[in-house]
């Protein structure tokens, strides 16, 4: 007997990053603003009964690369939330097939891993839940940071200031909604990478101190303001990955220069850059403008709500 719940969850672009020094434990404390964008990735879950091998397929536009074997991040979210189960005395699933469509580029900046962890947290406690044994919330959020520090905000979605190493999360009411424009690289940067160079620049003096700032950014979300979003979008982590991604430089530019265009940034640890639009027609006139020059772009709003159950039959 098996069951099937799908669940999704948004990438996140990081509208303002401010990077401390490394800590004792290798991460770096972030004072961060996250917003959702609608570019949601799908996972849906077989549970099995019956014991057997747990299995996982990624298809979809941004599937290349993308591990399927217990490496991965939604198969880690699944085997994390069944140990939970285990310590708390839940009966859990035998074995599960979680089979990803991948919307979002992997290793890019916009967390589409950790979108995949907490969609297939969400599927796993449907599944609970459907038995009267699900966890809560707070719960299934240290499960989420466990898994990594951008899972917390993917279960959470719209937007939120991050700290901590960015799972210490605190809503932030932004009713409106704003369009971006994500431009993916081919090549993708690996996150640990990005934060050491900055550690290297900073040692040399060749990159600034923290930036700061995320109070406008955040009062600027609240007031669905694209021009003053716009101007207070940052990232301290744009000059390491423009190091290690000369192309970036170049991309921020391309799009900075687009008419309707409020402010461009990259998206955590890159090499995704992402530009604000004005409004709608702004961010359609600027595709035209993309598509007319063979950049692949992706158009997003945000925003958006976080990791939900999207359907599954018994
Ligand atoms: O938490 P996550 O698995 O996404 O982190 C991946 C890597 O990125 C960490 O091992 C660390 O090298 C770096 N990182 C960091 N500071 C953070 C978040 C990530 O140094 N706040």
């Amino acid at each position: 007997m098996s069951e099937h719940i799908t669940a999704s969850a948004p990438a996140k672009i990081n509208a303002f990053l401010s990077v401390g020094p490394a800590r004792s434990d290798g991460f770096h404390g972030l004072s961060t603003v996250f917003v959702a964008l609608d570019l949601a990735g799908t996972v849906e879950v077989e549970f099995l009964a019956g014991w057997g091998a747990d299995a996982v397929t990624a298809d979809g536009p941004f599937a290349a690369g993308v591990p399927t074997d217990s490496s991965n991040l939604a198969a880690r979210a699944l085997a994390a939330l069944k140990k939970r189960c285990e310590e708390t005395g839940r009966t859990a699933w035998g074995s599960a097939v979680a089979r990803l469509t991948k919307n979002v580029p992997a290793a890019g900046g916009m967390a589409g891993g950790s979108a995949d962890a907490a969609a297939a947290l969400r599927a796993g406690n449907a599944y609970l839940e459907r038995r009267g044994a699900a966890f809560d919330e707070e719960e299934l959020r240290t499960i989420a940071a466990s898994l990594g520090s951008d899972v917390p905000f993917a279960l959470l979605g719209g937007a939120a200031a991050g700290s901590g190493r960015g799972e210490r999360l605190t809503p932030i009411d932004a009713p409106h909604e704003f369009r971006w424009i994500a431009v993916p690289h081919q090549v993708s940067l690996p996150t640990p990478g990005v934060f050491a160079r900055l550690d290297e620049m900073r040692a040399a003096g060749t990159a600034p101190q923290p930036v700061r700032g995320r109070g406008e950014a955040a009062r600027a979300l609240k007031a669905g303001d694209p021009e003053r979003l716009g101007a207070a979008l940052a990232n301290d982590l744009a000059a390491p990955a423009m190091e290690l991604r000369p192309g970036i430089a170049h991309t921020l530019l391309e799009l900075r220069q687009l008419p309707g265009v409020t402010g461009v940034v990259v998206s955590g640890s890159g090499p995704t850059v992402v530009a604000l639009l004005a409004g709608e027609e702004e961010q359609q006139a600027a595709s035209e403008a993309l598509r007319s020059r063979g950049v692949e772009h992706l158009l997003a709003a945000g925003p958006a709500p976080g990791a939900r159950v999207i359907g599954g039959e018994p």
